[in-house]
């Protein structure tokens, strides 16, 4: 038997009562002013996500409501602060086969193989013969990266955190850079800026696990993918070499150093991950770019989805302010 869906985090307002499966995002117990404990809870489903609080039987439930377990939740939702939060009266852990997997997963609005078609035609396009070959051997021959490539998030929560979102980040990034390789020609590598769009963000589909909630895996713990990165074009590089008249001549050592600097640079400094700080005019683009990138689109998704009526987001965290919100996001 499969438990109904029968109500979705993002049309839950303030007063309803709450009785509908639920895939548990996050949980921690945590103590109340008054000593007591409760458990912050984080639901989702395909509509979004949506905070709740656990106030009785705190042991019992933080047995049951562990991260990536699908549950059952009685309650009734409230407002506090702006937003809405369940407060969960009781829960019950539901099994995989009681509830349809695909009610849970962010509903993804973008069209994988339209984006991976783009991406393809822009790497079809590039002159250098090296730098296009060590494109093509990842994103034309290697299905197992296609595969994940075209379902990856491109981070935890930060920004395009979502199915297909590394795809969206590294397509609009390529196609930025090639303006960009265009407006300070002859002083940019169009091919290395392509490189560097292409590849920086890469490793996160080893980097992180995506296959309920998005969370790190073990290599991205210990490597993380700017160095996971760099290992990448190192192995492909071997294997081109190794291929009879697929380059022609072996691949020169300078271009190799020059793609895995511009992704050991593209976090820009050292404290943000960047073993290396940018170098050559390509990795001060490319990290520039990217920076953009996923700035535009944490905001423009955090006003997006902002719950506040009128004018204004509530307070963002992440950049200590509130954003104005023209009239595509009024409610
Ligand atoms: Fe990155
Ligand atoms: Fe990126």
């Amino acid at each position: 038997m499969k438990y109904p869906k029968s109500q979705y985090s993002r049309s839950i307002q303030d007063q309803d009562r709450v009785s509908s499966p639920f895939l548990v995002k996050y949980s921690a117990v945590a103590t109340g002013k008054t000593g007591k404990a409760y458990m912050n809870v984080i639901l989702t489903d395909k509509s979004g996500d949506i905070e709740a609080r656990i106030f009785d039987q705190v042991p019992k439930f933080n047995a049951q409501a562990v991260k990536d377990a699908y549950v059952q939740v009685e309650g009734h939702a409230q407002s506090f602060n702006g937003r809405i939060q369940i407060h969960i009266k009781n829960l019950t852990v539901l099994r995989e086969d009681e509830v349809e997997s695909e009610e849970y997963l962010p509903a993804s609005f973008l069209n994988p193989e339209k984006i991976y078609a783009e991406a393809k035609a822009i790497i079809a396009s590039m002159q250098d013969p090296y730098y296009r070959a060590l494109l093509e051997s990842i994103f034309v021959d290697d299905a197992d990266i296609i595969e994940r490539f075209k379902r990856a998030p491109a981070a935890k929560s930060f920004h395009h955190a979502y199915p297909v979102g590394l795809l969206e980040h590294v397509v609009s990034i390529a196609k930025t850079l090639d303006f960009l390789a265009n407006h300070y020609a002859p002083y940019v590598d169009r091919d290395l800026l392509l490189v560097g769009g292409f590849l920086h963000d890469l490793a996160k589909i080893w980097e992180l696990q995506y296959e309920k909630t998005t969370d790190y895996t073990t290599e991205g713990r210990l490597i993380g993918h700017l160095v996971m990165g760099a290992e990448l074009i190192d192995r492909k590089i071997r294997s081109l070499d190794s291929q009879p008249g697929r380059l022609p001549a072996p691949f020169p050592v300078e271009k190799a150093l020059l793609a895995k600097h511009v992704v050991l640079a593209h976090h820009g400094k050292m404290e943000f991950g960047s073993p290396k700080e940018p170098a050559c005019l390509e990795a001060v683009i490319v990290h520039m770019i990217d920076d953009l990138d996923s700035k535009v689109n944490a905001i423009r998704v955090f006003i997006e989805q902002d719950p506040n009526p009128g004018m204004w987001t509530l307070l963002n965290r992440n950049y200590e302010r509130f954003f104005y919100k023209p009239e595509w996001a009024r409610k």
